[in-house]
């Protein structure tokens, strides 16, 4: 198939798949990647920009945010579309459900969503099975792969350190960066875990079982990933802890619980995480705070309304070193990675 027509069938299929309820399309859409994955034909990242952040390569700054593919289902396809790297998960120890449905709402004339998911996933074990067999597969050159980790709904929170030392035992063959997320708000308490102590019960034990475990293989870095809604202090606080901790590196940001800029939309009012484009001042404002305290050469990747290429470099500019994108993606497609990797050239 030509470039152009290609093009013009991923944006009929992304169309499409906009006038369907938003979590059928989501689960046709990573469907459809899968068996996108299985076609022949080289899998690599687009030619863009190429770093090395915590020791890794990337060939291009531009990232899939992790909740897309909650289980790994669809990496080959999603890797296929020029990402320089996706981030799966979250992933929980057990499988879960998440909440109940409906938990995924559109609000496109703010090309934005609000979802409450609260970490449906098949479980470790099953993802373990998924990256298992795209290792196996070797079809996936240099597309980076990160695994994001989270806690079951029923562990208690004073018990969650447990839940994200099992992923990482569990899914440490098949990572090549992990991600704590403490900053979903469909978790309840998860984001009191950002707080100073619950920190510091945390980032020990991580690093501990992080340096065991590099032992067998080589070592997996670690990034936080962090809610968009925290003061000054608490940003200042947060990053102490990744530097006295020696975390490798910070996401920021998850989604907001602030509705300020969609008030008055008929979803408005749904509870859970607002994404897209009222993020966007936000997250950059949040990564530019977080740059200012971590110094120049700590490893951010910034994440949180990034719908163009101008985004995109504005957030280059708040201080990330990498991006990553989903809301975005759901309205505009793959052709949006395209734009927004050949940019950075
Ligand atoms: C439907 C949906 C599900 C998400 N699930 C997760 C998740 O499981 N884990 C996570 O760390 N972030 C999750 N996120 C947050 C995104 O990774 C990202 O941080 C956030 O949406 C901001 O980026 P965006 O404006 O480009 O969407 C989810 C976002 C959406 C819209």
């Amino acid at each position: 198939m030509t470039k152009p027509l290609l093009s013009r069938s991923q944006t009929i299929i992304q169309q499409a798949l906009l006038r369907c309820p938003p979590e059928f399309a989501h689960n046709l859409g990573i469907a459809g990647l899968r068996q996108f994955g299985r076609l022949p034909g080289t899998i690599a990242p687009r030619p863009g920009q190429a770093k090395t952040i915590f020791g890794k390569r990337f060939d291009n700054p531009l990232g899939l945010a992790a909740g897309l593919d909650k289980d790994a289902q669809a990496v080959l396809g999603l890797a296929k579309l020029g990402f320089g790297f996706v981030e799966v998960g979250t992933v929980t120890p057990r499988p879960q459900p998440g909440n109940p449905q409906p938990r995924l709402f559109r609000l496109p004339q703010h090309e934005a969503l609000i979802n409450r998911m609260g970490f449906n996933n098949l479980g470790m074990h099953a993802m373990a099975a998924q990256l298992a067999a795209v290792r196996r597969s070797g079809r996936l050159s240099t597309t980076i792969v990160g695994v994001n980790l989270g806690k079951n709904k029923d562990t208690p929170l004073d018990a969650a350190v447990t839940d994200y030392l099992a992923g990482m035992q569990t899914l440490y063959p098949y990572a090549d960066y992990f991600t704590l997320n403490l900053s979903s708000p469909n978790t309840p308490g998860l984001r009191d875990l950002q707080q100073a102590e619950a920190l510091d019960q945390l980032l020990g034990p991580v690093k501990e079982t992080q340096a065991r475990l590099a032992n067998r293989h080589s070592p997996v870095p670690i990034c936080l990933k962090v809610a968009p809604d925290l003061s000054a202090q608490e940003i200042h606080m947060i990053a102490e802890r990744l530097l006295a901790h020696e975390i490798e590196g910070l996401i920021a940001t998850n989604t907001t619980l602030s509705r300020e800029s969609v008030a008055g939309h008929p979803h408005a009012d749904e509870a859970g995480g607002l994404s897209g484009q009222p993020l966007t001042e936000t997250s950059c404002a949040v990564v530019r705070q977080f740059r200012a305290v971590l110094g120049e050469t700590y490893p951010i990747i910034g994440v949180g309304g990034i719908g163009s290429p101008k985004q995109a470099q504005a957030m280059l500019g708040a201080g990330a070193n990498l991006l990553q994108i989903y809301t975005s993606f759901i309205y505009q497609g793959a052709n949006l990675v395209h734009k927004i990797v050949a940019d950075t050239v």
